[in-house]
């Protein structure tokens, strides 16, 4: 049997996306009626557990966040236990330490049975780091990126793509009445299916994807060619990881307390300046950044992430700890956290919607 379950923490973990608070609305709510357990609610994610700040969370305090973005529990992206940046020696550079025995301390302490960690891949491997100190967990997937395994979706990704689809379609009527080459980034690190979905869904002429390194030559023949065709403006969506043929991606900034540091970013805005040169058209760069991140889930991941939740629950409930809740084939599954962690789902060349955009006609940036 089953050890017995009396409380369990929450936790956000990593950047956040829409439908946060929807998973944590139906953790809490069906931990409580349903099994009659008390919900732990842990602020700022890992750091929370290692600040041992956190907070009881009861009917009152999900009710009214269904609609709401972001996560009323707070998050960040820079503390994995294993490796938490304690403070700076004399040169400067910041001192890591292993504080998972004082995660351990603060989880014992408030006497937590298990935690459900929803976030994505960094979260991911937090949570299977606590696994292995014994900590029971369960994963519940978020990201707009959409890039975990086992899952072939991730709840706040489709809010994602609809929010940049509504920004690429702005930029499509101001590319149409000034005759330019407009050039829309979009976030979603390694993996390109933000910018694939939007930009597909936005008519974009051009997608660029990390997943395929791109040739600047094809990209100006593609805007010279809708010239040719009398088509006065080209649109194209540029992921923030796309990175020339041989080349290296354009790196904004680099977190160094954050256990996955590179931050990207700038690569429409060289690609503008690039274009510009060697067409003579017209450019202008939107780098969308956060903006995607932002506001509403839509209906539908505020269903997704409910059913996520509940099967997250339901496990519990189960004795099926240390498993991360998942969608396959439109069904809700599951899959051990420790098999997700460490690593990211990305396009393969070979996806059907690579194939159907050139179809369409869309240059995918590289030389066919
Ligand atoms: O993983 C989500 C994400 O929004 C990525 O698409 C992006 O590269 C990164 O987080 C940005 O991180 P930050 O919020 O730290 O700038």
């Amino acid at each position: 049997m089953a050890p017995k379950v009396s409380r369990i923490g929450i936790l956000t973990g990593g950047g956040d996306c829409p439908g946060l608070n929807a998973v944590i609305r139906v953790v809490t709510k069906a931990a409580i009626t349903r099994l009659g357990i008390e919900v732990v609610g842990i602020e700022d994610g890992f750091l929370g557990l290692i600040r041992n700040r956190m907070r009881p969370l009861g009917m009152d305090d999900v009710s009214n966040i269904l609609t709401v973005g972001g996560t009323i529990l707070g998050t960040t992206n820079k503390a994995d236990p294993a490796r938490f940046a304690v403070g700076k020696d004399a040169e400067g550079r910041l001192v890591f330490e292993d504080v998972t025995p004082r995660v351990l301390e603060h989880i014992a302490d408030r006497r937590l049975d298990g935690i459900v960690c929803i976030g994505g891949d960094g979260t991911m491997s937090g949570a299977a780091g606590l696994i292995q100190r014994g900590v029971p967990c369960v994963g519940v997937p978020k990201t707009i990126d959409n890039d975990l395994m086992a899952t072939e979706l991730t709840f706040g990704f489709t809010t994602a793509v609809q929010t940049a689809t509504e920004c690429i379609d702005r930029i499509h009527s101001t590319a149409s009445s000034h005759h330019r080459v407009m050039l829309v980034e979009l976030m979603g690190r390694n993996a390109g299916w933000l910018t694939l979905h939007a930009g597909l869904a936005g008519g974009a002429d051009v997608i660029l994807i990390p997943e395929l390194p791109y040739d600047l030559e094809a990209i100006c023949q593609a805007c010279a060619e809708r010239t040719r065709r009398s088509k006065r403006f080209t649109l194209i969506a540029v992921a923030e990881g796309a990175a020339p043929k041989g080349g290296k991606q354009v790196v904004n900034k680099v977190v160094h307390d954050s256990p996955d540091p590179v931050r990207l970013g700038g690569v429409s805005v060289l690609l503008s300046e690039q274009i510009a040169e060697k067409t003579d058209l017209e450019t202008r760069a939107t780098i969308l950044g956060h903006v995607v991140r932002g506001g509403t889930p839509s209906a539908f991941d505020r269903v997704l992430a409910t059913r996520f939740g509940f099967r997250a629950i339901e496990l519990i409930a189960e004795g099926q700890w240390n498993r991360m809740v998942a969608l396959q084939n439109g069904r809700i599954t599951d899959a051990p956290i420790e098999s997700v962690a460490h690593q990211q789902r990305t396009v393969s060349p070979d996806d059907d919607l690579i194939a159907m955009a050139r179809a369409v006609g869309t240059c995918m940036g590289d030389a066919v």
